[in-house]
């Protein structure tokens, strides 16, 4: 931490301003963005945000029952206080070596009557708000309602999935805050899901608006522990959290008091790029808990996953004439990986249980895979193992095992692991309080045996990894499993994520996908098609929409400290655009959004943060796109050696996914880089400093 300045202030109460008798204001540092909050005649809170001389949120209502105290009305702010902090922190990894922590505090306390008061306490930094409720006292108690509203002053253009409390894997809609349906909502849902929904219209968060002004606002919270996660729900009046119930009781959280809830975000910017390089969710965590982060490595991995997903073998073994995860094509994925520099090798379907989904167990592997043999051959290779627990929801069971099962990891060597969570979770929901102590509690309890954790259908991204750095990454999202069995991702899927679900925290989307058309997998009979009608006229079961320079690209427009090589190895061999995935690192000293349209286009450059180089990823959804990159990011006097992965001009995500080129300069700051990027196409460029 580099500098440290806290001042307080208690505030008199004023009578001033618009919303209500008794009105508090707060500043940014920069005073960009400025919150009012006062009680209005019915007792409620509001607060009003401006950014600028912009109203964003009108009269949003706070609010919070605990026992039998109804703070959502009738309530007096009987003391404010104001207060500043700054600090420069270095998290252990991440899109920037050194992350700058300034805002404005205010806090409230706020009563019903004597001696039964809660405090609000919201935090105004230059690139957004955070506030929460803090409960005094001791013993248990009950929080039955909680009301906060972040009600929007205009009909905003809106990037969001359902508010769903089981699975965030929907296609990303974009509509006017007013065209949001139940319809839309239904259509969007994951093939095959059945749901919990908070509402009929709402959103699961981060969702991502733009204001008719042209400011980029993105809602969601920060530092969930031990309080369900909520969604957002658009009524006639208002826009009103709805916290993931327990699914037989009568309340939403218990918690022992003191306790105060997550944070609720707003991240506010003028440019798209604004969101993606704002880390006010990490800032709104407490800062590392951990002595001793050593076992916590973020990499690049390969593993035995696309190939069951595109259908080449299976999870099960006792069923199966070819079991993907056995020993000698395990030793394969090591002997590649090793090959190329890639530091993990992820295997599925190693342990009993599949056959059947049910009983997995969590330290019994199948006949044919040989833990001992492969931790041995994986180590001497330089390579880790990442192991993989599919809980399939039944989570009583997991828990029962959890401890042994990161023991038996830890005594073979593995530092880091891959959780899931696919399907109903056994009376629970995945977003309510009993789930989130469990997600929470695998990343403490792996702490303790150095494993580091990659959870897949997991509670949304909070920041918490800024707490505890062995939670790489996680899923959250409909990722690229989808191309292979599904109607697949929509085109401006990708351009969607970085302004959405990726600013929650790292996103294991698994790019990388160089056999698009899926020729060597579900649709090998198009390679026996002869004449060109044939080709034309054949139905692709399952493809990957974009072209091969478009997936090059996701590793730098994507944010994860663990990034896969998805595809299967013989897709890789001997293929020279496999050189930008051996040369993109996953860990980055800097961040910079060159351009960018929400849904349309990404363009991210990234400082390695072992090195001095650079790399740039762009894609574009189906729209053909020229690029112009001024490379004003590096260093003054310093000379790069530029590769560049580019689509070739009669490359298209349809008709000719993988038409690429690869072109190799000498550049400087100041030049720039003219790029044509196809229909779902993209680039992905290397700046090696010399
Ligand atoms: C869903 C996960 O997202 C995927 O990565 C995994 O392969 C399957 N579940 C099987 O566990
Ligand atoms: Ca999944």
């Amino acid at each position: 931490m580099r500098c440290f300045i806290v001042f307080l202030v208690v505030l008199g109460l004023c009578s001033c301003g618009n919303l209500s008798k008794s009105e508090f204001e707060l500043l940014s540092p920069d005073e960009g963005i400025s919150l009012s909050v006062g009680v209005d005649a019915e007792g409620i809170i509001r607060y009003n945000i401006h950014h600028g001389d912009e109203l964003l949120v009108s009269k949003a209502a706070l609010g919070i029952v605990v026992d039998s105290l109804d703070f959502t009305q009738n309530v007096m702010i009987t003391s404010a206080s104001k207060s500043s902090f700054s600090e420069v922190w270095e998290p252990v990894w991440g899109q920037f070596s050194e992350i700058e922590n300034s805002y404005n505090q205010l806090e409230l306390i706020v009563s019903k009557e004597a001696g039964q008061s809660l405090k609000i306490v919201f935090r105004l930094f230059n690139d957004g708000i955070g506030f929460r409720y803090e409960l005094p006292g001791e013993g248990e108690a009950v929080i039955s309602q909680e009301t906060t509203q972040f009600n929007m002053a205009s009909d905003n253009a809106a990037w969001w999935v359902a508010p769903c409390w089981e699975n965030d894997e929907y296609i990303y809609q974009n509509t006017k805050l007013s065209e949001v349906t139940v319809e839309l909502r239904n259509q969007s849902a994951p093939e095959g899901h059945a749901s919990h929904f908070a509402c009929e219209t709402g959103f699961n968060t981060p969702v991502t608006m733009k204001t008719p002004e042209g400011t980029y606002l993105s809602i969601h919270e920060a530092a969930i522990w031990n309080y369900p996660g909520s969604s957002l729900c658009l009524n006639p009046d208002n826009l009103e959290i709805t916290v993931s119930p327990a699914p037989t009781e009568n309340y939403l959280a218990k918690v022992e008091l003191p306790f105060h809830t997550p944070w609720r975000t707003i991240t506010i910017g003028e440019r798209p790029g604004d969101l993606i390089e704002s880390s006010l969710i990490l800032n709104l965590n407490e800062p590392l808990a951990l002595d001793d982060v050593s076992f916590i490595e973020p990499m690049k991995y390969v593993g035995i996953w696309w190939e069951m997903h595109v259908k080449k073998s299976t999870w099960e073994m006792e069923r199966s004439e070819n079991h993907g995860a056995n020993t000698a094509n395990v030793k394969r994925y090591i002997d590649f990986a090793s090959e190329n520099g890639i530091r993990g090798v992820l295997v599925e379907g190693w342990n009993q249980g599949w056959d059947g989904w049910m009983n997995f167990n969590f330290t019994t592997p199948y006949p044919d895979f040989d833990m001992q043999e492969l931790a041995a051959y994986a180590k001497a290779k330089g390579v880790q193992i990442i192991g993989h627990h599919e809980t399939g929801g039944q989570v009583v069971n997991y828990m029962n095992q959890m401890e042994d099962a990161y023991r038996y990891y830890q005594e073979n060597g593995l530092s880091s692991l891959k959780s899931g969570y696919v399907g109903s979770i056994d009376g629970q929901h995945h977003y309510n309080q009993w789930m989130v102590n469990h997600y929470n509690d695998a990343v403490v309890t792996a702490a303790e045996y150095r494993l580091s954790l990659n959870v897949h259908e997991p509670i949304k991204p909070s920041g918490i990894s800024r707490t505890y750095p062995n939670l790489l990454s996680g899923e959250g999202m409909r990722g690229q499993e989808f191309n292979a069995w599904s109607s697949g991702n929509s085109l401006n899927h990708h351009s969607i994520l970085p302004f959405t679900r990726n600013l929650a925290g790292p996103m294991d989307y698994t790019p990388g996908i160089f056999d698009l058309q899926l020729l060597n997998s579900v649709n090998a009979a198009y390679a026996q098609l002869k004449t060109i009608e044939e080709r034309k006229a054949y139905d692709f079961k399952h493809r990957v929409k974009s072209t091969l320079a478009h997936q090059l690209a996701l590793y730098v427009v994507f944010y994860s400290p663990v990034q896969m090589a998805a595809d299967l190895p013989e897709n890789y061999e001997g293929h020279p655009a496999f050189q930008f995935i051996r040369d993109v690192p996953v860990d980055w000293a800097d961040t910079k959004v060159l351009d960018a349209e929400i849904g349309a286009f990404c363009v991210t450059a990234r400082k390695d943060k072992h090195s001095d180089d650079w790399f740039v990823g762009g894609i574009t959804n189906e729209e053909p796109r020229q690029q112009h990159i001024e490379l004003t990011f590096l260093e003054e006097g310093a000379s790069y050696e530029a590769t560049l992965y580019a689509d070739a001009p009669d490359a298209d995500w349809d008709l000719n996914p993988t038409s690429y080129g690869i072109t190799s300069m000498k550049v400087k700051k100041g030049d720039f880089i003219d790029v044509e990027m196809a229909g779902g196409g993209g680039f992905a460029l290397s700046l090696k400093r010399q």
